[in-house]
């Protein structure tokens, strides 16, 4: 798959994951908590968002389009670095810090998707045949290493689910 479509797609399911922190924030500020269900977002924060997609920008991606960026890079770098030290507050948190930890993650990673479509967008199609074909080995190798034998169809799927039992707290 070319880089960019990859990418676009990961965007699409990290936003998702994004939005069901968001929806159980809310439930948190009802005061229904669900301990199970927090675990289950958090482990596919973990394997999803930072194993794979940042794995894939930081592993493979940014090596090949920041030459010119380091600045940039840097910038985005720090954000994922920053998402974790928020999660670990969801994980660790007392409920209020929980729930402002997960508005800042909510606004830290849209305001980063955005800067990296513009980013990406303006990168794409100035890489060579071989930075292409080696970006898409080393995102299969990637992926296979953060998903095991799950598709991203796979985790889509577990991201509905999650979303209706949370709905149903
Ligand atoms: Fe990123
Ligand atoms: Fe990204």
């Amino acid at each position: 798959m070319d880089w960019l479509k990859d990418m676009y797609e990961d965007h699409g399911a990290v936003l998702k994951i994004c939005n069901l922190l968001t929806a159980y924030s809310k439930k948190l500020g009802e005061g229904k908590e669900d301990a199970g269900k927090l675990d289950e977002i958090l482990e596919l924060v973990h394997m999803f968002t930072e194993r794979c997609h940042h794995g894939k920008e930081e592993k493979a991606l940014f090596p090949v389009i920041g030459k010119r960026n380091h600045d940039l890079i840097a910038i985005l770098v720090k954000e994922h670095a920053e998402g974790k030290r928020l999660m670990q507050i969801v994980r660790d948190g007392a409920r209020n810090d929980k729930i402002a930890a997960i508005r800042s993650y909510g606004e830290l990673t849209r305001a980063h998707i955005m800067k990296e479509n513009l980013f990406f967008n303006d990168c794409h199609g100035k890489q060579g045949d071989e930075d292409r074909k080696a970006l898409s080995l080393a995102f299969s190798r990637i992926n296979s290493a953060a998903l095991g034998k799950r598709s991203s169809g796979d985790v889509l799927g577990s991201i509905g689910k999650l979303g209706a039992s949370i709905e149903a707290l």
